[in-house]
């Protein structure tokens, strides 16, 4: 296994501590929270059910046992663990490499505790060398592309990706996100954009950095 899967798993498993019988459990998507839905799986009697981020996340969930409740039905959740494409030292992300990041945006809201898995790969001084995905409702694309390029950015759609909202992907490059929750403002109020990947206002209360022998925690 190479390291940073290592730190992957590493992380997925250290979430575990937080896990509470007979909860609702938020579950995001991507590599690492798979992981983390596999050790679910072998734990699933414990809990109630969880509520997931994405359709990926569903199915994974679904086709291990685990029973996937809508966030409509059950209130705000005690716990949510999710992965991020970068994190800072004060615990805000960037997330939306899986172009997941408006659900997970929602589920991390509805959420007392946002508990982040990442591995050493992800954490920088500064967030913006990994490309910030900003969701936009199809017909606003160029528009809201045109006003990323006035915030100092260099927008890419990812082209080929529609959002499990039905949505589209631009990618912005170029940016050194020295304010990240006023850029997140910024960028959130853009007609046309539903929300951008910058979890800032709302950034996880715990990272758990998954290295070749340890997990550090960031809290
Ligand atoms: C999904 O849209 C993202 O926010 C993921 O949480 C993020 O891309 C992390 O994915 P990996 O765990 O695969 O690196």
């Amino acid at each position: 296994m190479n390291t940073a899967v290592n730190g992957k798993l590493a992380a997925a498993r250290a979430a575990l501590q937080y896990l509470e019988d007979d909860i609702i459990v938020g579950v995001g998507t991507g590599s690492t929270v798979n992981l983390f839905i596999d050790e679910l799986a072998a734990r699933r009697e414990r809990i109630r059910g969880a509520v997931s981020s994405s359709e990926a996340s569903t199915a994974r969930m679904r086709a291990a046992g685990i029973e996937v409740l809508e966030l409509n039905r059950t209130g705000d959740l005690p716990l949510y663990v999710d992965g991020a494409d970068e994190t800072d030292g004060y615990r805000r992300l960037i997330k939306g490499g899986g172009a997941a990041l408006t659900r997970e945006k929602v589920v991390a809201a509805a959420s007392r505790k946002f508990v982040c898995i990442v591995d050493e790969s992800k954490v920088v001084d500064i967030l913006g060398r990994f490309p910030l995905p900003v969701e936009v409702i199809p017909m606003a694309r160029s528009y809201v592309a045109r006003q990323l390029v006035r915030l100092g950015g260099r927008p890419v759609w990812r082209e080929n990706v529609t959002t499990d909202n039905g949505n589209q992907i631009l990618d912005v490059h170029g940016l050194r996100i020295l304010d990240p929750p006023t850029l997140e403002a910024a960028i959130n109020g853009i007609a046309g954009v539903v929300t951008c990947g910058l979890f800032a206002h709302r950034p996880a209360d715990v990272v758990l950095i998954g290295g070749p022998n340890t997990v550090r925690r960031l809290e």
